[in-house]
């Protein structure tokens, strides 16, 4: 097969990705909070997310990746988009005074700065609701057991077992050097949690077996991992502009980071380490032709925002 061109793949689905995740925005909400999660929602962010959750689902259906049928392209979607609401929602959180206290996010103020705190907290609060409502919407077709499992992997991928509880350490560790088991478990959590769903959720939509299963949530929690060690050297060696966030952010909260406890060569090296494992894992469950998942891995390390 001709070079995989992620460029071109990602920009098709991000346009795919951002229709559908106004569709399920909800149309009536009281103003200013439907507002505020418009905000939210509709500024720009990467959409990791969802693309890893196409890109599991057109790994699982490899044989069909170029004509899915409208049934399945609706279900990846609709899972990819349910993370990013809950994704959205933890990031208006992550930024409020009480939390991170950030001004800036995708180079526009915060949530919190655009409507004012108590907005910002409910609008984190009906994203989470829309997330599982976006789930049991669409495609009458969709088969009731993919969105039961779906439910129950976003659940405990926001929990106090998944993106919550990670919070809850990360705010409980400031100022506390952690050891590598004790960072990683928090890394898991707050950000690895809802990568891996997003893999498991888009796997879940076509005919998978244990041994794929098991290759997707490997490939999900090295990739999950990876992308917060990224973000942690990103803060250190990044600027403003080009994160569309406040750099230098986790030094001046005192927090630990990867970048904290290894130096900055070695996270990006351990960085690079998870990846490799996670290439690994599909390769052994005979997914070598999974072009975007692993040009998904590829790039979340190799990024610069
Ligand atoms: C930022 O996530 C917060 C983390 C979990 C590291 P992203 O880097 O995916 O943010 P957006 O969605 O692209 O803005
Ligand atoms: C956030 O981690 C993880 C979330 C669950 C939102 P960070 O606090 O490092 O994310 P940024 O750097 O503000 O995007
Ligand atoms: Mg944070
Ligand atoms: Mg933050
Ligand atoms: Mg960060």
């Amino acid at each position: 097969m001709a070079q995989f061109d992620l460029t071109s793949w990602m920009v098709q689905r991000v346009d795919e990705i951002d229709l559908a995740l106004d569709q399920c925005l909800p149309t009536s909400a009281p103003e200013p909070l439907g507002e505020a999660m418009r905000y939210s929602v509709t500024n720009g962010g990467k959409r990791v997310r969802p693309l890893l959750a196409l890109a599991a689902c057109e790994a699982v259906n490899h044989d069909a990746t170029e004509n899915l049928s409208p049934m399945v392209r609706d279900a990846a979607l609709r899972a990819g988009c349910a993370v990013e609401l809950i994704h959205a929602y933890s990031l208006v959180h992550d930024d409020m005074p009480c939390m991170d206290d950030d001004v800036l996010r995708r180079g526009k103020p915060t949530v919190h700065v655009q409507f004012g705190e108590a907005q910002a907290l409910l609008a984190g609060d009906a994203l989470q609701a829309q997330a599982f409502d976006c789930l049991l919407s669409g495609d009458a077709d969709i088969p009731g057991d993919w969105r039961l499992a779906w439910c129950r992997t976003l659940a405990g991928a926001a929990g106090a077992m998944g993106m919550a509880g990670g919070q809850g350490i990360d705010l409980a560790s400031v100022g506390r050097p952690l050891d590598q088991p004790a960072l990683e478990h928090m890394h898991a959590l707050k950000t690895g949690a809802l990568l891996r769903a997003a893999v498991s959720m888009g796997g879940l939509c076509g005919p998978i077996d244990a041994e794929v299963a098991r290759a997707l949530t490997t490939y999900g929690q090295r990739v999950g991992l990876a992308f917060q060690v990224v973000d942690d050297v990103l803060d250190v060696l990044s600027d403003t502009a080009t994160l569309g966030k406040t750099a230098g952010k986790d030094a001046a909260a005192n927090k630990p980071t990867f970048v904290s406890l290894l130096g900055l060569d070695p996270a990006k090296r351990y960085a690079d380490r998870l990846i490799a494992e996670a290439l690994g894992a599909l390769d052994a469950a005979g997914l070598a032709e999974a072009h975007a998942l692993r040009a998904l891995a590829m790039h979340v390390v190799a990024r610069t925002h």
